[in-house]
């Protein structure tokens, strides 16, 4: 791009809505589509929906419970670990799924993604 006096308050203005824009996603840290990898790989997506209730809560559900009790993504974690026994929203009940990799950070960004909503 030519920097001449007449451009040169855009190219100002586009450098400050392009840090506007990336503050924020680095200050959550989330990596928005290995989460949505990692989520779809695993099926979560049978029980699990953003906003709608399928056999199990929304994400918004989950992210408000868990911002009402003051619990983090280490209890969202040891949920998805954990296999405990969980009531789907037809009454049924079974082993939560457990996620099918011991990698951490991953589970930490997936369980971040989904309280994030
Ligand atoms: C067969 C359906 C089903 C599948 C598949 C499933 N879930 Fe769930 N999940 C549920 C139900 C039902 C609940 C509600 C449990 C409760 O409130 O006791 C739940 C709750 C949760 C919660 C909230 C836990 C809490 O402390 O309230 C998280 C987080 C979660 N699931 C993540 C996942 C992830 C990640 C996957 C994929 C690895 C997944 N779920 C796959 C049915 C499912």
């Amino acid at each position: 791009m030519i920097l001449s006096a007449l451009n040169r308050p855009l190219v100002y203005a586009i450098a400050i809505a392009a840090a506007a824009v990336s503050i924020p996603s680095m200050a959550n840290d989330i990596d928005v589509d290995a989460a949505k990898a990692l989520f779809k790989d695993n099926e979560c997506q049978k029980c699990h929906n953003p906003v709608k209730a399928k056999k199990g809560p929304s994400f918004k559900k989950i992210a408000a419970k868990y911002r009402a009790k003051h619990l983090d993504e280490k209890e969202a974690i040891k949920h998805m670990t954990s296999g405990k026994k969980v009531k789907l929203e037809d009454g049924s009940e079974e082993d939560h799924k457990i996620i099918d990799t011991k990698d951490v950070k991953a589970q930490t960004n997936l369980a971040k993604w989904i309280l994030s909503h």
